[in-house]
Order: C-alpha cells, then sequence, then structure tokens
C-alpha cells in the first residue's frame, strides 16, 4: 500500500528536516528515515555551524576562506548566496530554541564562536561539542509538532520512480520504492516533488566518521534514475579519528585544535609547521595529507593529539561530550595526548544540484551531502557543511513550493514493486564479503593519495564485485544489508571513475602520477551521468536546470 504527500522527504537530517518545515506551510510533508530518527551525520557533528555573526567577521572573508580551501573550483555565486543566507539560516534555529554556547566574558550574551582549520576568523556557532546533535534534537521536536509533517522510520529508500509525465512525456521523478525494514516489504511512496537528503557515502571506506547509514543511497539511487552526479573524486578525510581498538568512528572535532590542541608525533614532536604555516591549523586535505606522509615514512599507526596545555576546566567546559566519551576508552585528554588517525568523513561531491537545489531529474531535489552545489569546490571548509544543510534546505522548499503547482501530470499510478521470484538469501556471508573487500580497496588504492595503477586495481574489484552484486540482487528477498552494499558498490565504482577523468592535483584529490594542479585543463567540475551501455559516461550541462 502505497502513501502520497506534497513533499517527499528522503532522509531526515538536517537538510531534510530544514527543507520539510520551510515546505510544510504549503502542502503535506512525508519524511521517509533509515533507522530512528536520530541516526543521521548531522547528529554527529561536534563542530558546529560556520556563520558570520561577529562584528569583527565579514561575508567577503568567510567567502575568501571558502574559496581557498576548494582550491578553485568552489562556484562563487553559490558561495556568496549560501555565506549571506546563514545569519538568517541560524536565526532560525535559535527562536527554535536551540541551546548555542554564550560566551563568557559577554555576560551570556553573545554566542562562544568557535575557530576551526582554514578560517581566519572566529565564526562556528556551536553548542558544546555536541551542537548537531542539539540541533537536531530541537528540529526533531519541532517537525513532531507541526500538523503538516509526517514522520517515518526504518524505511531504506530503494530505487527513484521516474517516468515519463506531462504534455511532452518528459521523465520525472514522481516517488520511491522503499523497503519497510520491519515487515520486509517494499512500499511505493509518491510525492509531488521528491527530495534527497540521504547524507554522504562515508562507509565506502573502511576507516570512517560517518554513521552506519551513510552508505550513498541518494547518490546510487539517482544515478541509476539518470541524474548527473558531480565532483564524486573529492571525499574528504578528517585528521583526527580517535585510534583506539574499541573505538569505533569516534570524531575528536577540529575544534580542538581551533582551541590551541597540537598535532605531534609519537615522539612528542609538532611536525605540520613542516608541511604549512597555518600548522594544524591548516585546511584539511593538508593536515591529512602530512599525517599520512609522516605515519608512512615513520611506520607508525598514529599520530597525537595534544591537548594537555590547555586549562583542565577549560577542557571539559569546551568539550564535555569528547571528555566523556575518552574517558570511557580510559584516556583522560586533561593530562595525557589522544592516539589519532585521519578517516573518511565528507563527500563534496555529490548528485548535482543547482542554486534551488534542482537536480537534472525534474521533480527531483537533493539538499545536503548528499548534492554537490558547488560551495565546497575540491574540499569542504570545516563546519560549512551544517550552513550548506541549512541555507540550501530552505532554498529548495521555496522553489519546491513555487514548481509544484505546474508540476506535470502523470497518466497513470506507478506500478507496484515487483518481489518477482526473489526467495530468502540464506548467503549473507557473500555479502559481508563484498562489503570489506570494497572498503579496504577503496581505503586502500582510492584513500588520500592515490596512483593510476591504484586507481584502475580498485576498478577492476569493484566492478567484479558489482556484477556479483547485480546477480544476486534479482535473486534474492530485498534485505536492508543488501540494498546498502548494492548503493556502496555503485558509489564506490562513480568515485573511481571520477578520480580517474582528474589527471591532476586539486584540493582533496591528490595523485602521484599527477602531483601538481593542472590549471589550463581542470578548473572545472568533473560530471557522471549514467550512458547507454550501463556504464558512467562524463557530461557537460550548464546549469541552472530548467524544468518543465
Ligand atoms: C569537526 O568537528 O571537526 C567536524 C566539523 C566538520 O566536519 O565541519
Amino acid at each position: 500500500m502505497g502513501r502520497h504527500a506534497d513533499f517527499l522527504v528522503i532522509g531526515g537530517g538536517l537538510a531534510g528536516l530544514t527543507f520539510a518545515r520551510r515546505a510544510s506551510r504549503h502542502g503535506s510533508v512525508l519524511v521517509l528515515g533509515k533507522k530512528q530518527p536520530d541516526e543521521s551525520a548531522s547528529d554527529r557533528a561536534q563542530g558546529g555551524i560556520a556563520a558570520v555573526l561577529s562584528a569583527g567577521d565579514s561575508f567577503e572573508s568567510h567567502a575568501q576562506d571558502t574559496f581557498r580551501a576548494g582550491a578553485g573550483l568552489c562556484n562563487p555565486e553559490v558561495v556568496r548566496t549560501c555565506i549571506a543566507g546563514g545569519p538568517a539560516a541560524v536565526q532560525e534555529l535559535i527562536d527554535l530554541g536551540a541551546p548555542f554556547s554564550r560566551a563568557q566574558d559577554a555576560g551570556g550574551q553573545g554566542f562562544d564562536l568557535g575557530k576551526e582549520g582554514g578560517h581566519s576568523q572566529r565564526r562556528i556557532l556551536h553548542a558544546g561539542d555536541f551542537t548537531g546533535h542539539e540541533v537536531m534534537a530541537t528540529l526533531l521536536a519541532a517537525a513532531r509538532s507541526t500538523p503538516g509533517i509526517t514522520l517515518l522510520d526504518h524505511l531504506i529508500a530503494v530505487n527513484l520512480i521516474v517516468e515519463p509525465a506531462g504534455g511532452g512525456g518528459v521523465r520525472t521523478c514522481r516517488g520511491v520504492y522503499a523497503l519497510d525494514q520491519r515487515t520486509g516489504r517494499v512500499e511505493t511512496f509518491t510525492g509531488g516533488c521528491t527530495v534527497l537528503a540521504t547524507g554522504g557515502a562515508g562507509k565506502v571506506y573502511v576507516y570512517t566518521s560517518n554513521p552506519d547509514v551513510a552508505t550513498g543511497d541518494g547518490m546510487a539511487m539517482a544515478y541509476r534514475a539518470g541524474a548527473e552526479l558531480a565532483n564524486l573524486e573529492f571525499v574528504q578525510f578528517h585528521p583526527t579519528c580517535l585510534y583506539h581498538r574499541k573505538a569505533k568512528s569516534f570524531l575528536l572535532s577540529e575544534a580542538m585544535r581551533g582551541e590551541g590542541g597540537k598535532l605531534r608525533l609519537l615522539d612528542g614532536q609538532e611536525f605540520m609547521q613542516a608541511y604549512d604555516p597555518r600548522g594544524a591549523l591548516a585546511t584539511r586535505d593538508v593536515v591529512t595529507r602530512a599525517i599520512d606522509r609522516e605515519l608512512k615514512k615513520r611506520g607508525d599507526d598514529c599520530v597525537l593529539l595534544d591537548m594537555t596545555g590547555l586549562a583542565p576546566d577549560f577542557l571539559t567546559r569546551r568539550f564535555p561530550n569528547i571528555h566523556q566519551q575518552l574517558l570511557a576508552y580510559g584516556i583522560d585528554m586533561t593530562r595525557e595526548p589522544i592516539q589519532v588517525v585521519p578517516a573518511a568523513h565528507y563527500f563534496c561531491g555529490g548528485v548535482r544540484t543547482d542554486l534551488a537545489g534542482r537536480t537534472s531529474i525534474p521533480g527531483l531535489y537533493a539538499v545536503g551531502e548528499t548534492a554537490c552545489t558547488g560551495l565546497h569546490g575540491a574540499n569542504r571548509l570545516a563546519s560549512n557543511s551544517l550552513l550548506e544543510a541549512l541555507v540550501f534546505g530552505r532554498r529548495a522548499a521555496e522553489d519546491a513550493v513555487a514548481w509544484l503547482p505546474t508540476a506535470p501530470v502523470f497518466p497513470a499510478a506507478p506500478r507496484e514493486w515487483d518481489p518477482g521470484d526473489a526467495v530468502d538469501a540464506d548467503e549473507m556471508v557473500v555479502v559481508a564479503q563484498n562489503w570489506d573487500e570494497i572498503r579496504r580497496s577503496m581505503w586502500n588504492y582510492v584513500g588520500i593519495v592515490r596512483s593510476t595503477k591504484r586507481l584502475e586495481r580498485a576498478l577492476r574489484r569493484v566492478q567484479m564485485i558489482r556484477e556479483e552484486i547485480q546477480e544476486f540482487y534479482w535473486d534474492f528477498l530485498l534485505t536492508s544489508d543488501l540494498v546498502e552494499l548494492r548503493n556502496l558498490a555503485q558509489v564506490a565504482e562513480l568515485v573511481i571513475h571520477a578520480a580517474r577523468l582528474r589527471k591532476e592535483s586539486r584540493g582533496l584529490h591528490f595523485t602521484l602520477d599527477h602531483p601538481q594542479p593542472d590549471d589550463a585543463h581542470w578548473v572545472r567540475d568533473t560530471v557522471l551521468q549514467l550512458g547507454p551501455r550501463g556504464a558512467p559516461v562524463a557530461v557537460e550541462s550548464p546549469l541552472p536546470y530548467g524544468w518543465p
């Protein structure tokens, strides 16, 4: 049995809920969550929201920092629009009651603005070191009490429904098939428009700061449906994830270095100044590559993040969550350095959108990490992602509200999902094996430092696995593991294709075979689309996307 809403939102993180709240003033909204509502990368964000909120700061300064990080590939109009939209977007959260940290020295009147790598100013609005969680709790409460919004969970999107519509028969998105993980049935959900807000794909790598849900579902579905995807070679690795045998993907916020934390080798030596005059507060691409180089040079397993130079009462007040979590692992950061390693953190690329969040498929929007708006270019500036989720969540909702009354009409109801002759899968070991193999190959061959040979090796492996999954997929009853594996393999293949296309090093993409940027040829995005032979092809198409 299907359900319909004016606005169908897939994903209930920051971007999805921001869209939902704005759109709900104009029609019904269905939000499909993959797991329970607090399972999102937004919920885990520690750092905060980059926004121009102090008298000493300016939009232009924030824009210049964003351009510098993005290494020549940011879209200037997107950057300026996003940054200018910051104060109003955060004001909405403040009005809803989000408990952002106040500055001690302003008598609690002003906000305590943090600093992170690549920022020339203190401009990170935060709620202790639990920003994402606090903001999401605020937004979820607001969404739950908004009559037009229905939040559903444990639904994993399987495939977009894209069919000819209107007089011209233009392929238009009208919804999604989603697997109800509680019943095992695939249900049909339709919307006047559909919004991908499914987050990133950090799980493509064996080491990641991302939650388990980050399997690139939106990117893979959009690609299969024929949408354009851009800049997938730019995967950001966060320099400091906890290195501990019991810790799974625990991030140590960049704000810790922003407040004075030092990066040291295991022998205690500081090393970042030798790589960049900004030291430990250089942009993430620089810091991550420096750590990778030192680890390889010395054969060490990790480096150290040393917070012991800061006053213990400041540390426990500014980073209460991190402090508690570390204590649970037996580490007291006020007294000893913390062992850290880089891990996959954020996809700068994704489903290509214009300034209104429109994708190349009419009726389909993408917001948040799933999308590639052009804000981040070749490397995202710290804490610009929550800002982008807020600003583009709002912008896409405004566009969708205006577009909906003009949306083309479909001649018939979509067909129900056909499970075919599927039988229960008893070979889950194959899923586990493929899952591990993809993630290890990606880490070893398509990670922080790449080469043509490594990319080729990875491509051969991933293509083989994709063929195997393809057979498996249609022979067995769908499970969420299988849906995720298929998506993971698809995104992995696209990352490799994009990385092979870019024959230079820029921002987050570094290859030994072309170690320098090539401005003459590569100050442009890589855009991929499903080709007629079932493999990705590079395309060039202008923005904005004109929909009928
Ligand atoms: C962090 O707190 O270091 C993560 C913030 C971000 O990824 O922007």
